[in-house]
């Protein structure tokens, strides 16, 4: 992240996407160092930008700074050969159950060095801030041991100080069974609950904490026993929920006042009814759906029914979601799920900004910060309708210009 300025900046006549929907005519917007300072209709302000303001053009689509809010950026190797293999009708569960899958980038990751975990890391990221990121969660999870673990909080961290992005770290410790402890995850789960995660706090390496129920990784008691560890070090959770199978995960989560439920594909009543009741958003990861051809669908017309907001994220990671183009989610999210390009769009910005506990991001509002976009198109629909790199004029974080 720069450090901001106090530059003062102005557009004019541009269509905004304000984080929930379009606003009805031609505005004038004024950022101020890094906060927006003024957001009004055209015909209401004069369009001489005064002395010192920097006049930043007129036309265009403004929208908050993407945010993408769930990421696995930070890995070794690649798993191109369990993409054929789940093309020739293995199932994702069953690379699992073969010590393949999540375990495969486990060994690859703690075989690489520092140096190369940052520069694959980076470039991916470069790549979706210039399709229009200002905001990534980044977790950790293909570490599994207090070395690993705490290593990759680390590298995702220095991310965020050496690029022009925000970045947010989760400890996903609780991701798959390591080697070392095979038949024994309760085993392991103490050694989260001890160790991986007083650590991570302690060291100020992760901003939540995330666990994947399902069969093929925790159960319902593991996962609360990592939730209460993280309550007792004050973390908010979240979890990959009822992605394969119906775990009860959401419900949990919900019940510890939970950032996030993921995936939910299998989602049922109980659990929207108590992530409405809880403020819980539902993360849908149209990349992971896509990717492993699955043909069931997060249940969206009742969580749209149930007022669950819903945020739209990668999932970049490289076994279920090795797709690291941001606006393409757009896509996917209506394209898949049938959210519209508005509900879409708020997915990557307010939303998932409400997913990772960040009020002053994903809206544009007076007074918010001043992470924003200007894309070469003429509707904000178009952002999902087309399937494009390279329509990004402008990129400002917290006030600082990093495109264009
Ligand atoms: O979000 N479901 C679990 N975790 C990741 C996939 C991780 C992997 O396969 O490497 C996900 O889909
Ligand atoms: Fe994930």
């Amino acid at each position: 992240m720069p450090t901001t300025d106090t530059t003062r900046r102005l557009w004019r006549d541009v269509s905004v996407f304000d984080g929930l929907s379009t606003l009805p005519e031609p505005m004038t917007v004024i950022t101020q160092g890094p906060c927006i300072e003024t957001i009004a209709p055209s015909c209401e302000l004069s369009a001489e930008p005064c002395a010192g303001t920097i006049d930043m053009g007129s036309g265009g689509v403004m929208t908050p700074g993407l945010i993408d809010c769930h990421t696995h950026l930070v890995f070794g190797g690649q798993r191109a050969g369990e993409f054929e293999s789940r093309l020739e009708g293995v199932s994702y569960a069953e690379i699992a159950r073969q010590g393949g899958g999540i375990l495969g980038t486990v060994k690859a990751t703690r075989d690489a060095s520092d140096e190369t975990l940052y520069d694959a890391a980076a470039k991916r990221l470069m790549a979706m801030i210039d399709d229009g990121v200002t905001t990534v969660e980044i977790k950790s999870g293909y570490g599994l041991s207090v070395e690993h673990e705490l290593r990759m909080l680390r590298i995702a961290r220095r991310l965020g100080n050496e690029l022009p992005v925000r970045v947010t770290t989760t400890l996903l410790a609780a991701h798959a069974v390591p080697p070392e402890f095979k038949g024994d995850p309760d085993g392991y789960i103490d050694l989260v609950c001890q160790e991986i995660l007083p650590r991570a706090s302690r060291e100020g390496l992760a901003d939540a904490v995330d666990v994947f129920c399902e069969n093929i990784a925790f159960d319902l008691d593991q996962c609360r026993r990592v939730f209460e560890a993280a309550k007792a070090h004050g973390l908010p959770v979240k979890a990959h929920a009822e992605q394969l199978s119906l775990m009860g995960a959401s419900r949990l989560t919900a019940q510890y006042a939970g950032l996030s439920a993921d995936h939910i594909e299998y989602l049922d009543d109980a659990g929207i009814d108590a992530m409405a009741a809880a403020g819980c958003v539902a993360v849908l990861l149209p990349g992971a759906f896509h990717t492993l051809r699955e043909t069931r669908c997060p249940p969206i017309a009742a969580l749209r029914a149930a007022g669950v907001p819903m945020a739209v994220s990668s999932d970049a990671n490289p076994g279920t979601s090795p797709i690291f183009f941001p606006t393409l989610m757009l896509n996917l999210a209506c394209t898949l799920f049938r959210l519209t390009p508005q509900e879409a769009l708020a997915g990557m910005t307010r939303h998932a900004a409400q997913a990772l506990g960040e009020s002053r991001l994903g809206h544009l509002t007076p007074g918010a910060t001043a992470d924003l976009c200007v894309w070469n198109v003429e509707s904000p629909a178009e952002l999902a309708y087309a399937v494009q790199p390279g329509r990004l004029r402008h990129r400002l974080l917290e006030g600082v210009l990093t495109h264009g």
